[in-house]
């Protein structure tokens, strides 16, 4: 599958390692371009591209930069990628370490996937926000593995949405579907199912207990 990957820091330079390594074929950019992610590239066989050329053709597409940098992507990012792509959202709202205060996500209530969602002007599905980076390649495991992580996977399109829960699968993960894009609040920073190394009984359980209010830690 052609997948491309915008954001090559910890959560796209293991997804870059892990996709590659099962055969896929991965376009990778940052901000900075190409030339800054030849010893990924070699490590790799990733292509490193700019963010434009990423989605190019590409069945899914990863978005894994800070929130605060997605309005800078550019516009019409998607429009040349395959019919039905599946745009993957990592992010997570940090407003007091790293991204500042979003007035859209904080007084209208936004998820921060809604929100990102809307920057991008195409639908997103939120998968890998809770997931440490090095555990997409520590700590993947077979299918009917007891031990085996499953990952909160939330977003309005059911097509896209079987895309990467299939995408996760093949990563040595389960998953649960979470809901829509509106229940994301479910996994975002700070609830219960954040950063749980948890199956699919725990996840579900997590998701459950979560509460919609934001904590102080969380809020700009
Ligand atoms: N780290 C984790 O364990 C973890 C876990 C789950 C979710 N997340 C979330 O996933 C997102 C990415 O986290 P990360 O830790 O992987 O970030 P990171 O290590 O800081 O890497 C960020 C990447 O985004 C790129 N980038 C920044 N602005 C860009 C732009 N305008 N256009 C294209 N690329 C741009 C950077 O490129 P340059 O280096 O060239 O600037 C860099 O490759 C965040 O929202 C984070 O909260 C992180």
């Amino acid at each position: 599958m052609k997948i491309g990957i915008i954001g090559a820091g910890n959560i796209g330079g293991n997804l870059t390692r892990r996709l590659t390594a099962l055969g896929h074929d991965v376009y990778v950019a940052n901000s900075r371009g190409p030339h800054t992610l030849t010893a990924l590239a070699e490590e790799t066989g990733a292509t490193p591209v700019t963010v434009e050329e990423a989605p190019r053709g590409a069945e899914i597409v990863v978005v894994t930069i800070p929130l605060k940098a997605v309005p800078d992507l550019p516009s019409g990012l998607f429009d040349e990628a395959a019919d039905g792509v599946a745009v993957i959202d990592t992010g997570n709202y940090y407003p007091r370490q790293r991204d500042g205060r979003i007035a859209a996500i904080e007084d209208e209530g936004l998820t921060e996937s809604r929100w990102t969602e809307r920057q991008l002007g195409h639908p997103v599905i939120k998968a890998f926000n809770g997931t440490y980076a090095q555990d997409i390649l520590d700590r993947p495991l077979p299918a009917g593995d007891p031990d085996r992580i499953a990952l909160p996977v939330a977003g309005d399109d059911e097509a896209a949405k079987r895309k990467v829960r299939d995408l996760i699968d093949e990563l040595g993960f389960d998953t649960v579907d979470a809901g829509g894009l509106d229940d994301s609040w479910r996994q975002q920073p700070d609830t219960p199912v954040y950063g749980l190394r948890g199956g699919v009984e725990a996840v579900t359980k997590a998701l459950a207990e979560a509460s919609p209010e934001r904590t102080p830690e969380f809020s700009g």
